[in-house]
C-alpha cells in the first residue's frame, strides 16, 4: 500500500487539469482496502475512486480528500461452454488492452468498445457504449468492496442497473464501493455487429468480417472524430444525447427540420447532442483555453493550460445556448468533481 500527500493529478486525468489531492493512495490488492479503511482520518475524508481518470473533470484546484487510484491487476479464468467463457477481470486493468487479450484467445463482443480509454471498473460504473455495443450486454456480475460494511459484495448483471451511461455505482452506490472487479461473458463464435451507421458505411465493401476488421474499422473511426487527449486533454462525449418523446420529437421536426433524430426501440427519440452544439456554433467560438473538437462539437477540449472551472464554464454556455434555441435539456456525461 503506497500513499502520497498534496499530490498532483496532471497526469491522472485526460482532461490534463492540474488539480491536486490532499492524498492519494494507490490501491493495488483487497488488503490495501482494509488497511485503508482502519485510518479513520482518511475514512472521515471525502473520497473519489479513480480509475484511468478518462471520464472526470476536477473543477477545483484542490480536490480536499483521498484519491483512490485503482491499481488492480489480473484477467483470471473462471468457466466455458459451448457458446461463451467467463473471465474474472480485475477493476484496475486497462479496458481496451483487455479487448486485445480477447481478441488473441478468440473471444467475441467487446471488439465494437475498443479504443475507449479507461478501466475495466470505470467502464462498469459508465456502462461505456460505442458503435452499437454496450458494456451491459457483457457483464455477469460484478465484485466491489463496501465502505459502509467493509466487505465484499457480488451483484448480477440486473442489481448493476444498467441505463444509458449509468449504473448504480453513479447512483444508490456512489462513493459507497470500490470496484474490485467484472466478470464477463465473451461469446466463442463471432456474429458482427455492424448496424451503427458510419461503422456499416466504412466495413462496407468487406465480404467477410473478422473481429480484428471491426476492431480496426471502429480505432480509425474515433481517430479521425475524437482528438488525442495527450494533445488537448479531453474526456470523449462531454454531454449524452438527450432523449426526447414523440410528441417533442414532431414538434422539434416542425421547428428545426435541419436536426437530425432517431428513433430507439422503446418509441423515443435520440438526438446527437454534437450536431445541437455544432448548429449553435460553437466550433467557431473557442476561448483562449477551452473549445468543442472541429470533428465533434460533442467534445470539448483543454486547449491548453485550461482550468477546470474554465471547461465548466464553457459547457454551462453551451447547456444554456442549446437550451435556448432548442429547447432541449443537455446533462454531463463526464462525472464533475
Ligand atoms: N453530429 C454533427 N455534428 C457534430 C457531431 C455530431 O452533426 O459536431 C451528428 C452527425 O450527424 C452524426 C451524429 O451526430 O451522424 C452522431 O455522431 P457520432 O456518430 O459521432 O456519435 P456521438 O453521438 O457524437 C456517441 C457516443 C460516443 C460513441 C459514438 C459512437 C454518447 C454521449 N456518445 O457519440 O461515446 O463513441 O456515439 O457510438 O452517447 C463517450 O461516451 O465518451 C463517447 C465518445
Amino acid at each position: 500500500m503506497i500513499f502520497y500527500t498534496d499530490y498532483s493529478l496532471e497526469g491522472s486525468n485526460t482532461f490534463n487539469i492540474k488539480a491536486k489531492a490532499n492524498v492519494f493512495y494507490e490501491v493495488g490488492l483487497r488488503e490495501d482496502l482494509d488497511s485503508f479503511v482502519r485510518k479513520r482520518k482518511l475514512m472521515d475524508m471525502p473520497r473519489l475512486v479513480l480509475g484511468n481518470g478518462s471520464n472526470v473533470l476536477f473543477v477545483k484546484k484542490r480536490f480536499k480528500g483521498v484519491v483512490l487510484k485503482n491499481e488492480m491487476k489480473g484477467i483470471e479464468f473462471v468457466s466455458e461452454n459451448d457458446d461463451e467463457v467467463l473471465l474474472k477481470v480485475a477493476s484496475g486493468e486497462d479496458f481496451d488492452e483487455f479487448i486485445a487479450f480477447c481478441l488473441k484467445k478468440h473471444l467475441h463482443g467487446a471488439e465494437n468498445l475498443s479504443g475507449i480509454p479507461g478501466s475495466v471498473g470505470g467502464a462498469v460504473v459508465q456502462n461505456i457504449g460505442a458503435y452499437g455495443q454496450e458494456l451491459r450486454n457483457l457483464v455477469r456480475s460484478v465484485e466491489y468492496f463496501d465502505f459502509d460494511d467493509y466487505e465484499m459484495h457480488t451483484i448480477d448483471n440486473d442489481g448493476c442497473k444498467f441505463g444509458y451511461r449509468d449504473s448504480i455505482f453513479k447512483h444508490e452506490l456512489l462513493d459507497k464501493t470500490f470496484i474490485t472487479s467484472v466478470t464477463f461473458a465473451l461469446a466463442k463464435k463471432y456474429v458482427p455487429i455492424v448496424g451503427y451507421g458510419t461503422l456499416q458505411e466504412r466495413l462496407s465493401g468487406y465480404a467477410v468480417l473478422t473481429p480484428m476488421l471491426v476492431r480496426r474499422a471502429v480505432l480509425a473511426l474515433r481517430f479521425e472524430k475524437i482528438p488525442d487527449f495527450k494533445q488537448y486533454g479531453n474526456a470523449g462525449s462531454f454531454f449524452k444525447n438527450p432523449d426526447i418523446t414523440p410528441e417533442e420529437a414532431a414538434k422539434m421536426a416542425k421547428q428545426h427540420p435541419e436536426v437530425k433524430m432517431f428513433e430507439q426501440e422503446d418509441g423515443m427519440f435520440k438526438i446527437p447532442a454534437g450536431q445541437l452544439i455544432d448548429l449553435c456554433g460553437f466550433k467557431r467560438t473557442p476561448t483562449a483555453t477551452v473549445g468543442v473538437a472541429y470533428t465533434n462539437a460533442l467534445i470539448l477540449m483543454n486547449l491548453g493550460g485550461a482550468k477546470g472551472r474554465e471547461i465548466l464554464e464553457y459547457a454551462k454556455n453551451i447547456k444554456k445556448a442549446v437550451k435556448q434555441r432548442f429547447g432541449v435539456k443537455l446533462e454531463p456525461e463526464v462525472v464533475i468533481v
